[in-house]
């Protein structure tokens, strides 16, 4: 009889091992296109400071196409859409990191969202009670707070189950990213690192 295959995953030390059952897992997504996104490098940022007995696994929204009905009654849902559902499903928890345009949530995260949220009865299996936590990074003095506050009726419709236990808005990232859209600034570090320990702890 084949031997069934095991999920492997790589931990911070860089070994791959298997997932023990009690391995909490965390599907992280990044809300922006850009190369040097300070969004994208908050997301990496907490997956260096993912706790231990969690893992972060780093999603991005450049292969999801624009949402167009037609392709979808044409061709269905998209591979890299359908790739993206099926992981978060499988996820205990999913985190946003948003980044803000026009004092809401930006076109391509939500075309994103969108389209992780056809067909409409699938939704429930995708998003239904999933603890989503929203973080942010703008080079603004208010660090997306409005573009967390925009996306909670979108939570809402799609039943998922937003975790407000912390808050993190990282307001003037021009001075705590270097140019590769690092995170550099301990004290941010520090607040990420006791954000993603609270956060893993309510989805444990
Ligand atoms: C169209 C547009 C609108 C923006 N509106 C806001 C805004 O309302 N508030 C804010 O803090 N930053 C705003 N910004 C600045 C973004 O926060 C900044 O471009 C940031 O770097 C985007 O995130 P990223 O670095 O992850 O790509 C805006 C940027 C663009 C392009």
């Amino acid at each position: 009889m084949a031997r069934r295959k095991r999920t492997r995953y790589v931990n911070r030390d860089g070994f791959a091992r298997p997932k023990p059952a009690d391995m909490s897992r965390i599907v992280g997504l990044g809300g922006s296109l850009r190369a040097a996104s300070f969004n994208s490098g908050l997301l990496r940022a907490a997956a260096e400071l993912t706790p231990a007995g969690t893992t972060l696994e780093l999603h991005g929204v450049a292969d999801i196409p624009l949402y167009d009905g037609d392709q979808e009654e044409a061709h269905g849902i998209p591979a890299p859409v359908a790739a993206l559902k099926d992981a978060i499903a499988a996820a205990d928890g999913l985190l946003i990191a948003t980044p803000e345009y026009n004092a809401s949530i930006p076109g391509v995260l939500k075309n994103a969202i969108d389209w992780l949220s056809r067909p409409t009865d699938d939704i429930a299996r995708v998003f239904g009670g999933k603890p989503v936590a929203l973080i942010g990074a703008s080079p603004g003095g208010f660090g997306t707070i409005l573009a967390q506050e925009a996306w909670l009726p979108v939570l809402r419709k799609l039943g998922a189950a937003p975790w407000f236990g912390k808050s993190l808005t990282v307001a003037r990232a021009g001075a705590l990213f270097d140019k590769d859209g690092n995170l550099i600034d301990e004290e941010t570090r520090d607040k990420l690192r006791d954000f993603m320990a609270e956060f893993a702890a309510a989805i444990g």
